[in-house]
């Protein structure tokens, strides 16, 4: 089954390989989505599921999704067929529409994020929340979050133009230092605040024990696990696909959802401590997608120089975290243009850019709409999760075997893995999708 093609680019290391996945999986997703789920409600409670959902369905998702990709060498589109034969070219498509509708409006929460960026830098910070919300809805109305969109789009073009080895392996070695750096700082930091302590409190130990059933708290641990690491949509198939066959992929997969899950804590213990050190907590509260574009500069505005440096700091690490996620969901389409249709890599990226800036438009123009297609996208991922562990578990169980053994994995990996993808991971994950589907429904249905 295994098709080698000599010109197919591979990670020249396995440190470049986690390099570009965690790359990939943390993003916007770990220091936004993060914070405005936890604080919705769901606090520790959404934690602990979030947790849960990461350890016992995403996983064996992420060896799922390995071992297919390293076992066709194929981009996302064409392993499904290549694995399982033509009946399985939904789930190929799936995985290119996926991740263009998310890369839409990624693009543009990207295009905020430069923004406000740039203001840190050049101008200052604003001196209270309305000044603040005027100057996000300034951003966000009209024509000044077209240029951020367009410049992160090309951006990203031109990185994912520059290959496997010279592109993305690249800007990961450079950009996770950087971003590990900044993290740190930043979480010390926020420890000295004045009311870090009551942050933290109403972040991790806002325990209530009926948020574990609630339902939006549930799709939101769903959503958020499978988002933030990047899962259910063949990025991790891609990646996959340019890795040799020694390296072991249960344990890559643990290496990479543990550092992109401490990402997303730590996130939380900066964000926390500045929303309630500044008496935001109220705002946010009521907000979802403005929370770190308005509420962290507003607070780190009463702060001074000091503050004007942290919110430099802040910003820029949100966007090199973020170009490192947008290259691996150009990666997906671009490959495919580059296997199926034998196009040249520079020119597939260009075009793939520019295809997503079309579809882009909209959620440029209304913030409503940026987070309707976020909504149903996380929905997307959650079905692509199904449709990987079925696959592996049931379809072609062999393909797993076949890795693992490559991977000199244990009996008892071995076991627990293939019991899991067939018996455990596609049962929670129909369930987690059938509940998540139930609440947005009701979500939109109420706000008819
Ligand atoms: N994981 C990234 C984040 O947390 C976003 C992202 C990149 C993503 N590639 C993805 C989300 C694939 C879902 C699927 O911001």
């Amino acid at each position: 089954m295994r098709q080698e093609l000599s010109s197919r680019e591979q990670w020249s290391s396995k440190l470049g390989f986690v390099l570009a996945a965690v790359g990939s999986a943390v993003g916007l997703g770990n220091l936004w989505g993060f914070a405005y789920r936890s604080s919705e409600g769901g606090g520790a409670a959404f934690v602990i599921l979030y947790l849960l959902v990461v350890l016992v369905v995403c996983l064996p998702i992420f060896v799922a999704e390995f071992s297919l990709g390293r076992n066709t060498s194929s981009s996302a589109f064409l392993a499904p067929i290549k694995a399982a034969g033509s009946n399985w070219a939904p789930l190929g498509w799936l995985f290119i529409i996926a991740p263009v509708a998310i890369a839409s409006y990624y693009a543009v929460i990207m295009g905020w994020t430069l923004d406000i960026f740039v203001q840190s830098l050049f101008v200052g910070l604003p001196d209270d929340i309305d000044q603040a919300s005027k100057i996000f809805s300034s951003i966000n109305n009209g024509n000044r979050d077209f240029i951020g969109q367009i410049f992160s789009l090309l951006l990203g073009g031109f990185i994912v133009s520059g290959g496997i080895n010279k592109g993305i392996e690249k800007i990961n070695k450079i950009c996770m230092p950087i971003l590990f750096i900044l993290l740190v700082f930043l979480v010390i930091w926020a420890a000295f605040l004045d009311k870090s302590g009551e942050g933290y409190s109403n972040y991790l130990f806002n325990f209530d024990i009926k948020q574990l059933t609630n339902i939006t708290t549930i799709r939101y641990a769903f959503s958020q696990a499978f988002f933030s690491l990047s899962l259910g949509i063949g990025i991790m198939v891609t990646y996959a696909s340019y890795l040799n066959k020694k390296s072991k992929l249960p344990s890559q997969a643990i290496q990479i959802a543990s550092l992109d899950t401490v990402v997303g804590l730590m996130a939380g213990l900066i964000t926390f401590p500045i929303i309630f050190t500044f008496g935001l907590g109220e705002t946010i509260k009521s907000s979802t997608l403005a929370t770190l574009f308005i509420t962290i500069p507003t607070g780190l505005g009463q702060y001074g120089l000091a503050g004007r440096i942290i919110a430099i700091a802040f910003f820029g690490l949100a966007y090199i975290a973020a170009i490192t996620s947008l290259i691996s969901l150009l990666e997906i389409p671009v490959s495919t243009l580059i296997d199926k249709f034998g196009l040249k890599r520079n020119f597939s990226a260009y075009a793939t850019v520019f295809i997503i800036f079309l579809i882009g438009i909209p959620s440029v123009i209304s913030t409503e709409f940026l987070a309707n297609v976020d909504s149903l996208a996380n929905i997307l991922l959650i079905a692509g999760g199904f449709l990987v562990s079925f696959l592996i578990g049931w379809v072609v169980p062999k393909t797993l075997d076949i890795e693992l053994t490559n991977s000199g994995s244990s009996p008892l990996v071995k076991t627990y893995l293939k019991f899991s993808l067939k018996y455990v991971t596609p049962i929670i994950v129909a369930a987690g999708l059938i509940v998540s589907i139930y609440d947005l429904l009701i979500k939109w249905t109420n706000s008819i």
